[in-house]
């Protein structure tokens, strides 16, 4: 496979949207993200040719689904579009043959899901909120006052590390790990254009699985000499029917841990950067949420939409489908960009807008829909809220002091780093 994005750290301004044919644009291209120039190029393929299909791309062939009710309609129908064997554009690489329950079909995996999904029940949430508000607060009494710092490396990513070590019941030390393999786990070049280098990625894998067995091994002696059972993940899934042998399925254990760290890294890491770069963009908002911080909820719900931390995820026709007048044929690629759905105007008043006091702000694409949608988003609206509702504790203002930097992928929609400076009340 060609891939022209690959390990280049070059950054050649792509052209706009207008300039190029239609059936030339290819919305695959990470820089769009990492340029930050995509709306208009979703925009195009909204208003002219909403299911768009593109013949050849380093990623192969693939439909461009960018209509939010078009999305909703192959995102609900997994009989037609199947999630395996990946759900991301590019194809999966040899050294990536990992089993997650994210890239499979029924039966398989609603049994898997239902294994690991007492990890995120409301009564396991309602336990976690204490400890995530607490640990809020340390980070944010720690931040340096009235001087430039980057959020991303001091808020996001650490509280994104301090909330996955709950979860996992990981060394509280050792947190750093489960971001590195995590970041090392979606920069695939091959699969969605981020920058990575191959060996640095296997070996990290390779760190990710030991240390995941042996922390496995320690919970099962733990149990076995008498240690009343927790309610982490790895203890979660020991005491499972389907999944308590899961450490002799190596590519199916290491599959599921990854999913669980990705699915809970990424996505939360970039909502928090994102509600405070957007409320940077729309500073009326600030104003709206200092006189009633009862919107706090419901902005978490906009952010989330405005943000959408994953750009994409991809299906196979099953058969041959028919939309808008052109036939998807079984077997071919079908790309649902919950990126641009969430900025249609046609189901969303005023896409464009960032607004905290949003009528339906929970009607957005972000967490997908049907037997996939996002087994965590209880928590991360948790983690979202009680931030927020941390920060206004202390802060009268969060500025934006400087250009963001954004992640090269077509898959995460993310920050690299938003300088900014706080202004305490
Ligand atoms: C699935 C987004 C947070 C775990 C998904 C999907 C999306 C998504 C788009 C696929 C939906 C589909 O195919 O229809 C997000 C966003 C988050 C977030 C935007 C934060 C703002 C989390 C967290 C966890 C998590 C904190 C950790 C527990 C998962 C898992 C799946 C999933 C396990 C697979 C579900 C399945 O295949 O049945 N997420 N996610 N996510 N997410 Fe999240």
């Amino acid at each position: 496979m060609n891939i022209p994005f690959t390990l280049s750290s070059a950054v050649e301004p792509l052209p706009q949207a207008h300039a190029i044919p239609l059936d030339q644009l290819d919305v695959s291209d990470p820089r769009l993200l990492e340029q930050n120039i995509w709306p208009d190029y979703f925009k195009r393929l909204r208003d002219e040719a909403p299911i768009h299909y593109l013949p050849a791309s380093p990623f192969g062939a693939f439909w461009s689904i960018t209509r939010f009710d078009d999305i909703k309609f192959v995102d609900s129908n997994w009989k037609l579009f199947s999630s395996e064997p990946v759900i991301v554009i590019g194809d999966r690489t040899e050294d990536m043959e990992l089993d997650m329950f994210i890239a499979m079909d029924p039966p398989k995996h609603d049994q898997q899901r239902k294994a690991v999904q007492g990890v995120v029940a409301p009564a396991n949430l309602t336990q976690m909120e204490g400890l995530i508000r607490q640990r809020v607060g340390s980070i944010l009494d720690n931040l340096p006052i009235g001087e430039s710092f980057n959020w991303v490396e001091h808020v996001s990513v650490e509280l994104t590390s301090q909330m996955l070590a709950t979860l996992f019941g990981f060394p509280f030390e050792d947190r750093h790990k489960l971001i590195y393999w995590s970041d090392m786990a979606t920069a695939v070049p091959e699969m969605t254009g981020a920058i990575c280098d191959p060996e640095e990625r296997m070996s990290a894998m390779g760190e990710c699985a030991k240390t995941f067995s042996g922390l496995w091994h320690q919970r099962a002696a733990e149990q076995a000499a008498g240690q009343p059972p927790g309610f982490d993940l790895i203890q979660l899934l020991q005491n499972n029917e389907d999944t308590k042998d899961l450490i002799e399925r190596p590519k199916e254990f290491l599959g599921n841990l990854i999913l669980l760290i990705v699915g809970g890294n990424d996505t939360t890491r970039n909502s928090i950067s994102g509600g405070v770069h957007a409320l940077n963009q729309f500073p009326a908002e600030f104003d709206k949420l200092r006189a009633d911080p009862g919107l706090i909820p419901n902005m978490v719900s906009e952010i989330i939409r405005w943000q959408t931390p994953l750009a994409h995820m991809r299906r196979i026709a099953t058969e041959d489908v028919q939309m808008h007048g052109q036939t998807i044929r079984k077997g071919d690629k079908v790309v649902m960009w919950y990126l641009s759905g969430n900025r249609d105007e046609r189901v969303i008043d005023q896409a464009d807008h960032f607004m905290i006091d949003r009528h339906n702000a929970r009607q957005h694409l972000s967490f997908g829909f049907g037997i996939h949608r996002c087994m965590g988003n209880r928590l991360a609206e948790m983690q979202l809220r009680v931030l927020w509702e941390e920060i206004l504790q202390r802060f009268h203002w969060i500025e934006v002091v400087g250009e963001p930097e954004y992640v090269r992928s077509n898959f995460v929609k993310g920050f690299k780093s938003l300088p900014v400076k706080i202004h305490p009340k």
